[in-house]
């Protein structure tokens, strides 16, 4: 049976293409009803770092400013075996295997929608790694909220960014991944203050504290992590990222600490990644019914779509929309073995 977060990804890479990529719009859309992780915390929280972490890789732009101006739809995809590698929607069957034009790539297509103003834009990026090294998981990567314009941006663009983050984080089907950094006072996280806004019960929200290793000497980041200060659903799961640091080196930091060893075995980027993909796919398999009603009705638009382009089809735009239905048909099937297999009691 294909993986459900995978068949997720296809719905997402179809909506995409349809246009349909979560702006706010007054009637849920099928892009609304499928889960996703949203990646949100201010400007040098560790987002990025965080997210290379989990991908064990480095490739996503850095510098300082708002570096991130387009949401990063990043689908990770593990495989059996072989050279790991990248692809791009916007870029269909071409295989990087080189992470630093992965890097650029994702600055170049940056700036191809914002058009080099250094201005945002809600329409992702889509970018696929296969690895053996990844588990199966996608998060969506946000601007950083800020306070400030820098380098030519208008004053706007602060309250831009802070739209766009709500926009996506306010739909119930948004895990929220709110970052924090240990050497800030929790009290004025960027992360915390919009998730608490839009998911006051932090039904949704899973908090992650990076920076543990710069906390000033003396203090330490245990009351946090034990949920003692601002307590969500989920526990906290504290990180350390250094980048260029091996994956050994970050993960004893934990286990010989003396204040964290306790929690050594639900710390690190290795148990955050492990544990959002188990997440996830729970999620999904929770709102499938929604899925599932959209799809119909997805399916049912395109064949009205379809039906107005007239038959034979064989213009680009009906190709395109006979592979969105085939996906969604492949979805109805899977999900459909999926409570068959619930029904026989073969889903244990
Ligand atoms: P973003 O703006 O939220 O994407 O933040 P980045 O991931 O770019 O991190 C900002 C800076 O903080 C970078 O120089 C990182 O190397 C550094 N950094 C991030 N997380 C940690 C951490 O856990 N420990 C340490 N020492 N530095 C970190
Ligand atoms: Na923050
Ligand atoms: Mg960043």
């Amino acid at each position: 049976m294909e993986n459900l977060i995978s068949l997720v990804n296809k719905l997402q890479r179809a909506c995409t293409a349809l246009g349909d990529h979560g702006e706010a719009t007054s009637l849920p859309t099928l892009w609304d009803s499928l889960p996703s992780i949203a990646v949100v915390g201010g400007q040098s929280s560790g987002k990025s770092s965080v997210l290379e972490s989990v991908v064990g890789k480095d490739f996503l732009p850095r510098g300082s400013g708002i570096v991130t101006r387009r949401p990063l739809v990043l689908q990770l995809h593990k495989i059996d075996k072989g050279k790991e590698y990248a692809e791009f929607l916007h870029r269909q069957s071409e295989k990087f295997y080189d992470f630093v034009a992965v890097r650029k790539e994702i600055s170049d297509e940056t700036d191809r929608e914002t058009g080099q103003t250094k201005q945002i834009s809600s329409v992702p990026i889509h970018l696929s790694i296969y690895s053996p090294n990844v588990v199966n998981l996608t998060l969506v990567d946000l601007p950083g909220l800020t306070k400030v314009a820098v380098d030519g941006q208008s004053e706007g663009i602060v309250q831009e960014i802070e739209n766009m983050v709500r926009a996506y984080i306010q739909k119930p089907n948004c895990i929220i991944l709110a970052i924090s950094p240990a050497n800030q006072d929790l009290a004025t996280s960027d992360a915390i203050k919009m998730s608490r806004e839009v998911d006051p019960t932090g039904e949704r929200t899973i908090g992650v504290l990076t920076k543990i290793d710069l906390m000033d000497k003396g203090t330490n980041a245990v009351d946090i992590l034990e949920g003692r200060t601002y307590q969500l659903k989920f526990p906290w799961i504290g990180i350390v990222n250094r980048s260029q640091e091996d994956i050994n080196k970050r993960r004893e930091y934990f286990s010989t600490s003396r204040e964290y060893k306790h929690l050594a075995s639900r710390l690190g980027s290795e148990y955050l990644a492990k544990m959002l993909s188990k997440h996830l796919e729970d999620v999904i398999k929770s709102r499938i019914p929604g899925i599932q009603s959209l799809i119909n009705k997805t399916i049912s638009d395109l064949e009205t779509e379809l039906s107005h382009l007239g038959k034979p089809i064989s213009t680009d735009a009906g190709g395109k929309l006979l592979l969105i239905m085939d996906i969604c048909r492949a979805f109805d099937q899977i999900y459909k073995e999926h409570l068959d297999g619930i029904r026989s009691g073969g889903d244990t």
